[in-house]
């Protein structure tokens, strides 16, 4: 058995990229380590925990259904993870399991690829959504302190609960879809973390453009498809426009580095994400 276990739990697990992304880097980097996945239904989490504890798994990543009820069955939470109330990420310290949450700052890291801090304090940003992914980017966003964040979710409710739980570090407000969609002009970055557009379904928007500035950026947590309808119709009318890889790759980095110490090479994991989904799938 490799000396170093980890994996990712979650249900279903499709044919998710980690364990290739996670695998070639301990390759590259002769860590004798190996990423497997786990599928894990819902009523059978604790066991899975127990189990990954007494293989003396190194950490494992969680996806959905998990990420919130994880956190009954690991010993500490990191303090962003605690505030997100999600963990994505596991660690074992000192035979502690510690959970973390590298969505958010994975999702801010990409965000640096496009725009600078600066631009980051200075803009008006939209957030579309209110689950578990808008819920680690806008506690991210919120620690940059930007001048103000718009959350419009569906359930207006979740949107509400977002709002009260951040708004202490940051301004926070809550619209309807139409409200915030007449105010199109005012926002710099505008933020899907919905699975609106989400292959198969990938003829679906989550956002009208309609009086979006010109210099504004549309970013989609999505990765597949590689671009979005949403994505497609942003970057046809002249807008800057970001995918959901580079949070993807950067998550994936963030919690290889809290496992091993080590810094992965992002842009090989980049690039193995992109050959198996770039020009796949594309909205038509
Ligand atoms: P994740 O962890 O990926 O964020 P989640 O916690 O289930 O997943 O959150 C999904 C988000 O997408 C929610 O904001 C959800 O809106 P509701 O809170 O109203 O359910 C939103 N969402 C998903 N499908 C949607 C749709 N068809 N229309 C509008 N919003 C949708």
């Amino acid at each position: 058995m490799p000396k170093t276990l980890l994996g990712l739990i979650g249900h279903p697990l499709g044919h998710s990229l980690s364990p290739q992304m996670h695998n070639e880097q301990f390759g590259k980097l002769g860590i004798d380590g190996y990423y497997h996945l786990f599928d894990i239904p819902e009523e059978e989490l604790l066991k899975g925990v127990q189990a990954l504890r007494q293989l003396g798994a190194a950490g494992f990543n969680i996806t959905i259904p998990h990420k919130v009820n994880v956190m009954d069955y690991i010993d500490k939470l990191d303090p962003s993870a605690e505030r997100i109330g999600a963990v994505n990420t596991v660690v074992r310290e000192n035979n502690a399991l510690v959970g973390y949450n590298t969505d958010g700052e994975g999702y801010l890291e990409s965000l640096l690829d496009v725009r600078s801090l600066d631009q980051i304090k200075n803009a008006n940003i939209l957030v579309i959504g209110a689950g578990g992914a808008a819920r680690a980017v806008c506690y991210a966003l919120s620690l940059r302190s930007p001048e103000s964040i718009t959350i419009v979710n569906r359930t207006q409710e979740k949107a509400e609960q977002l709002k009260n739980h951040l708004e202490d570090i940051a301004a926070i407000k809550t619209a309807s879809k139409e409200e915030a969609e007449s105010r199109n002009h005012e926002y710099d970055i505008l933020i899907n973390t919905t699975s609106i557009g989400m292959s198969p379904e990938i003829n679906n928007s989550p956002w009208n453009l309609e009086n979006v500035k010109a210099s504004a950026l549309c970013s989609d947590l999505i990765y597949n498809p590689w671009e979005t309808k949403w994505l497609k119709d942003a970057r046809e009318a002249g807008l800057d426009t970001l995918n959901g890889s580079g949070m993807f790759v950067n998550q994936g980095a963030l919690a290889f580095k809290y496992w091993t110490g080590k810094e992965p090479d992002r842009k090989a994991m980049l690039a193995l994400v992109e050959d198996h989904l770039k020009g796949e799938n594309n909205a038509e």
